[in-house]
């Protein structure tokens, strides 16, 4: 059997991004595990605020065309997002909220989505890692037809969590987050079959 493919994300477009230096971490760990990993960045892949007269007059941004056929060429997920007021970020909500949307009339509705592997993590510089956005994110993703990982990892004091080379400099840590994304990989495994 071919290898699953997972594409990964951060919730941030912001360059420096702890959200985008974790996800890279899982990434390892899920590549570490065989699946094939496709890590992106929503910065490219601009697209307005959702709009529903934009849709009308013009359909889907080119932008979010891409990231649906993307998202439909993989079989899994893995999102570390930000917290932003104590929820999810509206770069993030936004994408999802575009991908949710069909482009033509015979596309199964959240075709993106539905029975998708999603596996979270978070990170924040704050004490609580950015946590209190994965209870929504999880909500969200579960609501459209995602199968959520039930570990996630949040990392506090992110500013301080990373060394030079991106790599988590409590070894405990950065463990884990490679073995979320080794788990992770092995849990969208078993959805594909
Ligand atoms: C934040 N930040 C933040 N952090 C947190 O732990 N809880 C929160 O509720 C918020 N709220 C919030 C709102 C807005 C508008 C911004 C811009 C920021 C701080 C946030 O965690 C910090 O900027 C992170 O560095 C963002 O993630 P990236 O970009 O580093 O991945």
């Amino acid at each position: 059997m071919s290898a699953i493919k997972i594409l990964a994300f951060a919730g941030s477009t912001r360059t420096g991004s702890f959200n985008k230096k974790l996800i890279k971490i899982a990434a390892e760990g899920a590549r570490g595990a065989g699946a094939e990993v496709t890590l992106i960045d929503l910065r490219d892949f601009p697209m307005p605020l959702y709009d529903g007269d934009l849709e009308t007059e013009s359909g889907l941004p080119e932008n979010v065309k891409k990231l649906k056929q993307l998202m439909i060429a993989h079989q899994g997920f893995l999102i570390s997002s930000p917290e932003y007021n104590s929820s999810i970020p509206g770069v993030l909500k936004n994408t999802i909220d575009w991908a949710s949307r069909e482009e033509t009339d015979d596309e199964p509705p959240l075709v993106c989505f539905r029975g998708k592997a999603i596996g979270l993590m978070s990170a924040s510089p704050g004490g609580l890692g950015g946590i209190r956005s994965l209870v929504t994110v999880r909500s969200i993703l579960g609501n459209i037809g995602g199968y959520l990982l039930p570990e996630q990892i949040s990392i506090p004091k992110a500013h301080e969590a990373f060394d030079e080379n991106g790599a988590l400099k409590d070894e405990s840590k950065q463990k884990a987050v490679l073995d979320l994304g080794r788990k992770f990989a092995v849990f969208t495994q078993k959805l594909a079959v």
